[in-house]
């Protein structure tokens, strides 16, 4: 089990951003790659979070399902969205997916970068178990080690995992970088659709600082 408490004491002080948009690279990727519209899909959401994303699935008629390991968020989402109070499930994604139905789509946006190596890989081996054959797997943000972040995180036992004592990721849990060779490795059973890195090189207000994160699309053949 890898989820941090730490997120529920952001939802209940509210100190993590309550976003209520979804995110234009989720939106852009889920209908480039998962044609929704031609029949009804059904999706699964790791680490809905505040829900930024929900209002965007069921705008296309989805069938949605989420889970997030903190309760806070999830009763607060229960309460806004009382028609899939039976569908959205306090839990950690690298525990179990306890749903009964599989996917044709499971998504993640931000999530899933914050568990360790060993978490990710047992949470990728569920996503693959809940997906249909063919259903896709869509990741968006996972961060890279191009990431400013990467140099400045405090080392753990995992390399590819820093904690932070300040800055933009302080107070959350810590954060996992990716570069393309652990990607691959990370999505071995997978077959590759589109791994796409975006590297920002932000200049005000402060000049060259580099965000970087990847975008993947993962297909289970
Ligand atoms: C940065 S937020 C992203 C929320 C949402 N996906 C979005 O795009 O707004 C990360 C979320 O992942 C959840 N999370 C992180 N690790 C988790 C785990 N192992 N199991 C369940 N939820 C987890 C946190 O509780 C938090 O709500």
């Amino acid at each position: 089990m890898t989820f941090s408490n730490k997120w529920d004491t952001c939802y209940k002080n509210k100190t993590h951003s309550m976003n209520n948009w979804p995110f234009s690279d989720l939106v852009s990727y889920v209908m480039r790659f998962s044609k929704p519209g031609k029949s009804k899909i059904r999706v699964l959401e790791l680490g809905c979070g505040s829900g930024a994303n929900i209002p965007f699935f069921l705008s296309l008629n989805a069938e949605y399902f989420g889970i997030d390991g903190s309760k806070t968020t999830i009763r607060k989402l229960k309460k806004k969205n009382p028609m899939l109070k039976n569908n959205i499930v306090v839990g950690d994604f690298t525990k179990e997916l306890p749903f009964q139905k599989k996917f044709d789509l499971i998504v993640d946006r931000a999530s899933i970068n914050h568990n360790p190596t060993n978490g990710i890989k047992k949470c990728l081996d569920l996503v693959h178990q809940k997906l249909k054959t063919n259903g896709k797997f869509i990741g968006i943000d996972w961060v890279s080690t191009r990431d400013i972040g990467y140099k400045s995180g405090r080392k753990t036992n995992d390399i590819f995992t820093k904690s932070y004592v300040g800055g933009r990721y302080y107070g959350v849990s810590k954060i996992h970088f990716n570069n393309e060779k652990h990607l691959l490795n990370l999505l071995k059973n997978f077959k590759i659709l589109c791994l796409d890195e975006k590297i920002y090189k932000s200049i005000i207000p402060i000049k060259n600082k580099t965000i970087a994160a990847w975008n993947i699309v993962a297909q289970k053949s």
